[in-house]
């Protein structure tokens, strides 16, 4: 499923939520204002009492940064740590020995004009190949993207570089399918049925988005990688945290606690690093439909959005626990600003003045399950999954999907 690159390692300089809204506006008339509403920011920042902690951004990884798994944080944060990698995220690439796609499937076969493809299990090594009746090619498959709930995609070595297959695992067919985003229709040799090569940017930028450790300074580490996003992805190093603690320091500011961030910084620039936002908005807006995926970048537009925290990711998803499924569970994330009737939802605080003023209107049309017809499942073509826009709006029956 490729994405279109961005870079990796760069110290990219970030807006603050109101420039965002002022360039959205903005944007409408003169995109050269883009350039005054830039503020760069340093990457110590002070929280609440004094506390000096840096600044993570999860894909900017120095050069000399040395992680230490998340075995050793069992020890202190043993809840985390065990539903934390049964997350989609933390099995955000699978290791190919035990991986759940690729080992239930002892063969997937397809074809495409006259090229056959078969992904083959022998013990614990998975293989694609793919023949055009003459020759053929066989790749040991080493990185599978993806833990599947939509689909997985591998990346394969091949002649002296990396290759995103050309089909991919897709969960609502249980077969093979072309890969997102790849040119549909017969390849027109060998080497382009296997896939597409990628650059060196796009092939560091798939391995910081879907793995731990294997991007430091910008630079690929594959014998660094931790398959999945794990802890330190997020949270940054943690050897200094274990020190603090055993040698009498400070839990607390040894380690970058994101909950500190403004809910803007959260969606926008925290899980935007891999989920993509508004500060990218001229190139997702051109992806039209396929711009769903990208969660900051339709939540941004929805007139619910502001720096609230009760807005931002973390408030309907817990990093450290799986996707939770069905409308019900998120009503009460709507009716912590919506009121429920004439009154505020029960068990919820009058929000004050700062944090996103008084309280939103109710609905005149139903009481609960109302991401069912607010938060809308998308079919994105060639996917074989429906995609939860978070464009949270009034939808009218037959209008077109907004950009
Ligand atoms: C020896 C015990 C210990 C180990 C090992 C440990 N932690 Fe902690 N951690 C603590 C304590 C104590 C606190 C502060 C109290 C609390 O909030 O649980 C804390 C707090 C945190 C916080 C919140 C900080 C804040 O500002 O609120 C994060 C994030 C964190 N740890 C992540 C990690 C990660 C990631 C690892 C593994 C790399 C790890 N910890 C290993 C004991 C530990
Ligand atoms: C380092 C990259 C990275 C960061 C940072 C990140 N994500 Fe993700 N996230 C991913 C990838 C990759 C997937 C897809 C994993 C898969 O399905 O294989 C994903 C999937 C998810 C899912 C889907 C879960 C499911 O079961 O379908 C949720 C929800 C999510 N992320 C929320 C967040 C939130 C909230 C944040 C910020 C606190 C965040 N992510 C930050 C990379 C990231
Ligand atoms: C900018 C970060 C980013 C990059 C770069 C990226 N991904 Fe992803 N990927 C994500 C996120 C976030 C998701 C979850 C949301 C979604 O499905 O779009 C995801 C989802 C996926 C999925 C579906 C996972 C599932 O469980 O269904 C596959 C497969 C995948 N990516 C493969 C790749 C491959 C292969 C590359 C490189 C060629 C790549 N991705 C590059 C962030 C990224
Ligand atoms: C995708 C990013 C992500 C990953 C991966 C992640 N965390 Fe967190 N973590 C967060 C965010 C965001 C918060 C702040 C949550 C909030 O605001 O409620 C947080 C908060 C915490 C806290 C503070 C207590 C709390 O729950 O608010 C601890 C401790 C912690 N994480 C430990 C861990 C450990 C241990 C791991 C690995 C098993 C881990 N985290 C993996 C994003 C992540
Ligand atoms: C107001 C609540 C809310 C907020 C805020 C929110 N989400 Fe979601 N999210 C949902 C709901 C509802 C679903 C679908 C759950 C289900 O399938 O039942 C979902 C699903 C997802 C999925 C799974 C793939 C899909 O499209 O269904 C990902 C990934 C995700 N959210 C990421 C994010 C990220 C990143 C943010 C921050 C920009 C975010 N969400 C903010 C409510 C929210
Ligand atoms: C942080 C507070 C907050 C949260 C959480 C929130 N909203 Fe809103 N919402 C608002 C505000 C503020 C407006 C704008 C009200 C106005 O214009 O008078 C709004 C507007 C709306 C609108 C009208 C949109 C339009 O285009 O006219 C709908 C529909 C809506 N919200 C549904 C939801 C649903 C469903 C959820 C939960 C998935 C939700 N909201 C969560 C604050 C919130
Ligand atoms: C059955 C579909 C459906 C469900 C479920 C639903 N809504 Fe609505 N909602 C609508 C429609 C349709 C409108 C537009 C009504 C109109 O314009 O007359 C609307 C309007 C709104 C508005 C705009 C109100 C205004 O006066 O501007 C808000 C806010 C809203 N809904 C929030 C919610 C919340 C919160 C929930 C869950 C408690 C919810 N909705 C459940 C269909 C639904």
């Amino acid at each position: 499923m490729s994405e279109v690159a961005d870079p990796v390692g760069s110290n990219k300089s970030r807006m603050n939520y109101s420039a965002r809204k002022r360039i959205l506006i903005a944007a409408l008339f003169v995109v050269c204002l883009l350039l005054l509403c830039g503020a760069t920011r340093s990457s110590f920042v002070t929280f609440g009492q004094n506390q000096v902690v840096r600044r993570w951004q999860p894909k900017v990884v120095p050069a000399s940064a040395i992680f230490v798994g998340d075995q050793a944080c069992v020890d202190c944060h043993k809840d985390e740590v065990t539903s934390q990698r049964l997350t989609s995220m933390g099995m955000a690439m699978e290791p190919v020995a035990s991986a759940g796609v690729l080992s239930s499937h002892k063969t997937m076969k397809h074809s495409i004009g006259g090229f056959s493809y078969e992904i083959t299990r022998k013990g614990e090594q998975s293989f694609y190949s793919v023949t055009d009746g003459t020759d053929s090619v066989t790749i040991p498959i080493k990185y599978a993207f993806g833990q599947g709930k939509a689909g997985q995609t591998y990346v394969l070595e091949y002649d002296g570089g990396f290759y995103e297959s050309l089909l991919s695992y897709y969960n609502e067919i249980d077969g093979l399918d072309f890969t997102i985003g790849a040119q549909r229709g017969i390849p027109k040799s060998l080497r382009a049925a296997v896939g597409r090569r990628l650059s060196d940017g796009e092939v560091v930028n798939c391995f910081a988005c879907h793995s731990t450790g294997a991007v430091t300074g910008g630079k690929l580490h594959l014998e660094k990688l931790t398959p999945g996003i794990r802890c330190e992805s997020c949270h940054g190093p943690g050897g200094e945290h274990i020190n603090a603690i055993k040698n009498g320091g400070s839990a607390i500011a040894s380690i970058f606690n994101p909950a500190k961030l403004s809910g803007d910084e959260i969606t926008e620039e925290f899980c935007a690093s891999c989920h993509r936002g508004n500060d990218e908005y001229s190139v997702l807006q051109r992806m039209e439909i396929n711009n769903v995926r990208f969660q900051p970048y339709r939540v941004f537009k929805s007139s619910c959005y502001s720096d609230d925290h009760r807005i931002s990711c973390e408030a309907c998803h817990n990093p450290h626990e799986p996707l939770k499924v069905g409308a019900n569970i998120y009503d009460a994330k709507c009716l912590a600003c919506h009121l429920a009737g004439g009154k505020p939802a029960k068990g919820t605080t009058t929000p004050s003045k700062s944090s996103g003023g008084p309280f939103a209107p109710a609905c005149k049309v139903a009481t609960k399950d109302c991401v069912t017809c607010h938060m809308l499942k998308v079919e994105l073509p060639g996917s074989h999954f429906k995609f939860t826009d978070h464009y949270i709006r009034i939808n009218k029956p037959g209008s077109a999907f907004p950009n």
